[in-house]
């Protein structure tokens, strides 16, 4: 049997939708786009949305529409993908990374605590510049398990942080301070709010476009700068340029970017939207199944569940207990490779990148828990549409690698 890492879940709805799009006459950003925006903003109860052609380039318009300039720094989880830390390099800022927890592998608050009172002189004297000072924190929900916000907006009142959440894989997810209390969907913002939440739609995220994103806030000047950068810096789009809405005379009013999403990919969009807690639903069902089927696995460790939140299941991240194991990750996943299991791992963490290294001179005893967690680290295919087949293979392949592999009780003892 082949499993796959991942496999988009599109309905007849979604392929509908795309041809009378492709039927209308308009292709680009349009209608679509407009109602996607609405629709969305509506699901995670924010006041507005604006759409994009990927995560990557939201976050990109948040860091610019809150003012990021040169030198300036900005704490970033170690444990993320490329795209949180670049954006902040593309304005020539700095990116201050802050360690992970070991458990949910989301940003270690205590250790961002920890470098917002560094004096960086460690790190100028490895030939990194120093910030000229702290001006804003980027969380990542990890898998779709969400932070714990109020901790976050705590830290970020104390220290005059402005917020931006990676929230790539965390739609829907949602997240409450105590049990009994009322949950607050990530994304979730009151008007006048000004933060910036940034989901993605790339095309194995937990509702896709093929490639797109949506930019959250409850600040309409910061929305206002997004859609402004989002398509060149003219005064106005171009469905009120073309669609009669407005004059042809725009004014450019800033050097901007081109990340408009176009009609075709919100058509999809639209369609994922509406049946985006069916598919959690999904994914939540199948993280049961493993946690289940591994409870008594003492070569892995598991993700966490929390009564305090709605997880969006994006990713299904193992650790190995490499101690209890003869094989490192690598062979690990060979293994699973061999088996036709999908996986992939989420992530080497930043510091561990030549450009970071060559640019800031990070070191892994600079990040110990985020060094030590991901040669740990597997993550397995999680899916709507994963058959109980494919579940079921999934894990009798992961407890014969397991039981094949296992570290015998007296090499343990011989090994302490
Ligand atoms: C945590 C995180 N942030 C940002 C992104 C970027 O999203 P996109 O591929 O839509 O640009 C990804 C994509 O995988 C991601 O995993």
């Amino acid at each position: 049997m082949q499993v796959p890492f991942f496999r988009p879940l599109i309905g007849d709805a979604e392929v509908d939708e795309v041809v009378s799009t492709l039927e209308s006459g308009w292709l680009t950003s349009g209608a679509r786009v407009k109602t996607f925006e609405e629709k969305f903003a509506k699901a995670v109860n924010a006041p507005r949305a604006v759409a994009v052609n990927s995560g990557t380039a939201a976050l990109h318009l948040a860091v610019e529409a809150l003012g990021l300039k040169p030198d300036q720094g900005v704490l970033v989880p170690a444990m993320t993908f490329a795209a949180t830390a670049e954006v902040v390099r593309y304005l020539g800022a700095i990116p201050l990374l802050v360690d992970c927890d070991p458990i949910t592998l989301n940003m270690d608050l205590g250790d961002a605590a920890r470098q917002l009172s560094a004096d960086y002189t460690d790190y100028t004297d490895r030939q990194s510049r120093k910030p000229s000072e702290i001006v804003g924190i980027m969380p990542v929900h990890v898998g779709g398990m969400m932070m714990d916000i109020k901790a976050i907006r705590d830290l970020a009142a104390a220290h005059h942080l402005w917020i931006v959440e990676d929230a790539a894989h965390a739609f829907p997810a949602a997240w409450r301070t105590d049990e009994g209390k009322a949950w607050q969907r990530c994304g979730q913002m009151e008007d006048g709010e000004r933060r910036v939440v940034c989901f993605s739609f790339y095309a194995n995220k937990t509702i896709t476009t093929g490639e797109g994103g949506m930019a959250v806030t409850g600040d309409e000047e910061l929305a206002q700068r997004m859609r402004l950068m989002s398509l060149h810096g003219l005064s106005h789009d171009a469905w009120e340029r073309y669609s009669g809405g407005s004059s042809w005379d725009y004014r450019i009013i800033a050097p901007g970017f081109k990340y408009n999403l176009t009609d075709i990919a919100a058509a999809i969009g639209i369609h994922q939207l509406a049946r985006a807690e069916e598919m959690r639903l999904e994914r939540e069902r199948i993280a049961g199944n493993y946690l289940e089927a591994f409870a008594d696995i003492e070569e892995i460790e598991l993700p966490p569940d929390y009564p305090n939140r709605i997880h969006a299941w994006h990713l299904f991240p193992i650790r190995l207990r490499l101690e209890r194991l003869k094989i490192d990750r690598n062979q690990f996943i060979e293994e699973l490779r061999q088996a036709g299991v999908g996986c992939s791992v989420h992530w080497r963490p930043l510091h561990l990148h030549p450009y970071y290294q060559e640019t800031f001179g990070w070191r892994p005893e600079d990040f110990p828990v985020a060094t030590r967690v991901w040669e740990r680290l597997v993550s397995l295919p999680i899916f709507p549409g994963m058959r109980a087949a494919e579940t079921e293979y999934v894990v009798e392949t992961v407890k014969a690698i397991c039981k094949e592999h296992a570290t015998s009780k007296r090499e343990i003892s011989i090994a302490v």
